[in-house]
């Protein structure tokens, strides 16, 4: 089985679908990898470290494409620096795995289908006890969070950790994390690290004892007891229930210096927690990190991609953050889709696409020329 590791060619993605590391696990000869030359640069691997575990170093793309079986990525296929266009280059009938965010590109989907490839978009994973090896989506959550408390220490007048130096003592900065889920637990920690006195809110009861236990207070909630699916995720809040979080959070907000937020409800547009007059009531200087801007944004004046600025409060809206870290991320991703493979393979060393399988049903949305996904 020939696996092709392209360069990716999304503007500012510096990860690379498998590291290194995630290939020496499955090199073998019935999984051979070729990789494009310079793939794994910007995550901090040479081609030479990739030839040390077995790869084949390839430069020219349709050379790279040719004959694959499996095509990794971190994106979806996208027009090349060079312009050549990734859904041409990959043959009909390999398979395709990769973030390729279904939603948003229906006329790709049609193109691959099309084409003849199987697509495997790796958001739809199910989030079961069995998946959750295989899950990125929590694997680059835990990125985001980590990076999320960089940037708002970055842009805080702050220091996060109290000082006591010649110049006097410095206090520690108050942080406040609005949803503890995978990313909201990683910023708590994160936050903690740097020496912040945090607290956090989330609407699901069993959050509290996680919060608790990486030394963060729990801002407790008298809502509704029933925000939790029996899965374990959060179930959409009405605007009632909304409204009195909105006031419970409020003056919590209004003592923050850095407020991250990363309240979601899968499937749904972020619930909206922060008004602009709860950014007018914090002291200027103050940030707000909205992890929720892809989703719509848990803050009202959030615009996805861009920070704005209200009354000297800056409330930013990275849609970058899960991408940071890229030797890291890259790592993490590379073993999610080397349990996958290793899952999709059977015992024979052929790879199995088989619908009626509860993880490949769920993530295949092209297939035998039709597009299976729908939104
Ligand atoms: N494969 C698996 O089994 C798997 C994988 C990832 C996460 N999980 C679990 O799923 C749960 C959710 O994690 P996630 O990172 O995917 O969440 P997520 O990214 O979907 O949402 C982030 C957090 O926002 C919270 N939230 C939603 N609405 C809110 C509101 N109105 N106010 C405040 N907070 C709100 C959610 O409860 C969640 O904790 C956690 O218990 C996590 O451990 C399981």
């Amino acid at each position: 089985m020939r696996i092709v590791v392209p360069k990716e060619h999304a503007p500012g993605e510096r990860r690379v679908a498998m590291s290194p590391s995630a290939i020496s696990r499955l090199a073998s000869d019935e999984m051979q990898f070729v990789v494009e030359s310079g793939a794994g640069l910007a995550a901090s691997h040479s081609d030479e470290e990739y030839r040390e575990v077995g790869a084949e170093i390839v430069a020219d793309p349709k050379q790279l494409f040719d004959g694959a079986d499996v095509v990794v990525k971190v994106n979806g296929p996208v027009k090349r620096d060079d312009g050549t266009d990734e859904v041409e280059l990959i043959p009909s009938g390999a398979l395709l795995i990769g973030q390729l965010q279904p939603h948003a590109n229906a006329e790709t989907l049609e193109r691959l289908a099309e084409r003849g490839v199987t697509s495997f978009s790796m958001e739809l994973m199910p989030r079961t006890t069995l998946a959750q090896r295989m899950d990125s989506l929590s694997a680059f959550s835990t990125v985001a969070g980590y990076n999320a408390v960089l940037r708002g220490a970055a842009a805080s007048s702050k220091f996060f950790p109290m000082l006591t130096t010649a110049a006097g003592t410095i206090a520690p900065a108050n942080v406040f994390i609005i949803g503890a889920g995978v990313a909201g637990l990683q910023a708590i920690a994160t936050a903690r690290r740097l020496g912040a006195v945090v607290e956090a809110f989330d609407i699901r009861p069993a959050a509290k004892e996680q919060v608790q236990s990486l030394g963060a207070s729990f801002v407790e909630w008298q809502g509704s007891e029933d925000t939790e699916t029996e899965g374990g995720y959060a179930k959409e809040v009405s605007e009632e229930e909304q409204e009195h979080e909105r006031q419970l959070l409020a003056e919590h907000i209004a003592k923050s210096d850095v407020v991250i937020t990363t309240a979601l409800v899968p499937g749904r547009k972020a619930p909206v927690l922060i008004t602009a007059d709860m950014v007018e009531g914090m002291r200027p200087g103050s940030v707000i990190v909205d992890l929720a801007a892809p989703a719509g944004g848990n803050c009202e004046l959030t615009e996805p991609g861009e920070t704005v600025v209200r009354n000297g409060v800056l409330v930013m809206g990275p849609q970058d953050l899960a991408a940071a870290v890229p030797l890291h991320g890259s790592q993490m991703y590379g073993k999610v889709l080397s349990n996958l493979l290793n899952y999709l393979v059977d015992d024979e060393g052929q790879l199995v696409i088989d619908l009626e399988n509860d993880i490949t049903g769920a993530c295949v949305v092209t297939h035998d020329g039709t597009v299976r996904y729908e939104s």
